[in-house]
């Protein structure tokens, strides 16, 4: 059995991960420091509670283990801190990644598969967001996704290490069976947001602006259930291990949803009414991010199991039913 490190791995896609690899004949070692994960999250293979940080840690795990690649997913996430405190955001998304990578090419570990985002691209000038769009992103986080792409790209010409960067677009929905969900604190994320109305733990959901050149005045956005993210990244993977060239791929079902629309399928899919009023827009919220995701599709034979939204929409539901204090119990 192959031992994949899964940094990040209690976090919300990277637990999800964890499940698919060990149900896939993978063993995840999970290396998170809790600070946004959850210990709970982490129900397959090894648990090493510690930071990329450390290097001494990262030496004894390869040393320790036979790695054969890293999947990293801990990384900070939030759009708008990372506006107001860059600092936090280039040290952990960067800094710390960098630190990993170097330990890697000392331990000889050459396949590595990076979340990235479609944050690397910043204003789209053409939807669907196709690989080649030009990045140019509008705020840190994006911009620190945007750093290690490049990073990776003079690591594979100078150290043979190869990589694959993958273009998440807005990740939801939670595990089919239930055992594992989205649970951020804070939470901002427009799905489970809408789910905690329909819970009662909100009075209602606010709807950032509705004069935007879309449809109904909403943004709109294109929602890719974690299980088929999972899916991407071990296809990803395999093609590593296969010998093929690493690169970027985009993630995503490439329909866009308005803001409205979620919430009137979470209406659908809950039997709740939520109730929705509009507010001010968010700063830096562009009014359509929808992607192209051939290339994944063709290179990578990926397929997507779970593409409608209400059937995204209703994994999530069953999780927050279920656990509407998240893992907190
Ligand atoms: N929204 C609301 N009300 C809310 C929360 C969100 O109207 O209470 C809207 C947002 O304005 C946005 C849409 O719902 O139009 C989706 O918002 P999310 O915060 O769920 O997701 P984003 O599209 O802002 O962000 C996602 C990822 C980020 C990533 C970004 C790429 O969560 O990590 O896509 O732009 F950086």
């Amino acid at each position: 059995m192959k031992s994949i490190l899964v940094v990040g791995g209690a976090g919300y896609i990277g637990s999800h991960m964890c499940k698919y690899l060990s149900r896939h004949d993978y063993h995840p070692i999970v290396l998170d420091n809790l600070v946004y994960g959850h210990r709970q999250a982490v129900k397959w293979g090894t648990f090493v509670r510690g930071s990329t940080s450390d290097s001494g840690l990262l030496r004894k795990l390869f040393a320790d283990y036979t790695i054969e690649a890293v999947m990293h997913f801990a990384a900070f996430c939030y759009v708008g801190e990372s506006v107001t405190n860059p600092a936090k955001y280039y040290e952990n998304n960067v800094v710390n990644t960098l630190a990993l990578l170097e330990v890697m090419v000392e331990y000889r570990v050459s396949n590595f598969i990076f979340s990235s985002s479609c944050a690397t691209y910043g204003e789209p000038v053409q939807i669907p967001i196709r690989e080649d769009h030009p990045q140019k992103p509008i705020n840190p986080y994006g911009k620190t996704k945007l750093m290690v792409e490049q990073i990776l790209e003079d690591f594979r010409g100078a150290y043979g290490l190869e990589s694959i960067s993958l273009r998440y677009f807005n990740a939801a929905g939670a595990d089919p069976d239930g055992e594992l969900g989205e649970d951020h604190d804070p939470e901002t994320h427009l799905i489970p947001l809408v789910l905690e109305t329909a819970l009662g733990k909100r009075p209602c959901i606010e709807i950032f602006g509705e004069n935007y050149p879309t449809k109904d005045g909403t943004c709109v956005r294109d929602y890719i259930h974690v299980e088929d993210l999972a899916q991407a990244h071990l296809l990803a993977l395999e093609r590593l291990f296969n010998g093929l060239p690493g690169g970027v791929y985009n993630l995503g079902n490439g329909d866009g949803y308005s803001v409205k629309e979620v919430v009137e399928i979470a209406r659908n899919v809950t039997g709740k009414p939520i109730p929705a009023r509009v507010v001010e827009k968010r700063p830096g919220d562009p009014a359509v991010l929808v992607g192209s995701s051939e290339k994944a599709m063709d290179e990578l034979g990926w397929r997507p199991q779970f593409p409608d939204l209400s059937t995204i929409v209703k994994t999530a539901w069953n999780w927050h039913k279920d656990n509407p204090n998240g893992y907190g119990g």
